[in-house]
């Protein structure tokens, strides 16, 4: 089974409503895969997911309000085949921690719909709803691709 990590900065609005989506896209297309969600930082630690953010998955028939904002470990690059970063500040941490023994790929996750013409998923923490929907729909075409990609190489 595939299994992907997405990584943000506090794992309470972009990394849990991430998890959620491909979960969501994977399920739908009838492909199992093993899928957590991360930060880089600690400061949110134990949280809950942002309540808009909480929101607006609600809005696709998501519930992420079980998800708990954890850190990213060392071992997440043994335990996963794919580590999938929302923006490039993110991506450069993951590098930074990158162990000897890494498996994982390390990648923008926009990196997976080039066509979608954004290469980062921008923090929607400071901003409005426009930003949290804005993810979703970024979000979204990155799972269609990873669907595509995978029958592709069946
Ligand atoms: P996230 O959003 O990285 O998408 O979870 C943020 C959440 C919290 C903070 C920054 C970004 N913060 O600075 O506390």
């Amino acid at each position: 089974m595939n299994s992907y990590l997405f990584v943000c900065l506090g794992n309470i609005c972009r990394s849990p409503t991430a998890k959620a989506m491909f979960d969501y896209k994977f399920k739908q297309a009838g492909i199992e895969v093993f899928t957590d969600s991360a930060g880089t930082l600690s400061y949110h630690v134990g949280k809950a997911p942002d309540p808009r953010a909480i929101r607006h998955a609600q809005d696709w028939g998501m519930d992420i309000s079980d998800q708990r904002a954890r850190q990213v470990t060392v071992s997440d690059f043994r335990r996963f085949d794919r580590i999938f970063a929302m923006d490039q500040s993110n991506l450069q941490d993951l590098q930074r921690m990158l162990p000897p023994n890494a498996t994982a790929s390390v990648e923008l996750v926009m990196n997976l719909a080039p066509d979608y013409g954004l290469q980062e998923v921008p923090d929607p923490y400071y901003g409005g709803d426009q930003g949290f929907e804005q993810v979703l729909d970024m979000l979204e075409t990155a799972a269609s691709r990873l669907i595509e990609e995978l029958a592709r190489s069946r």
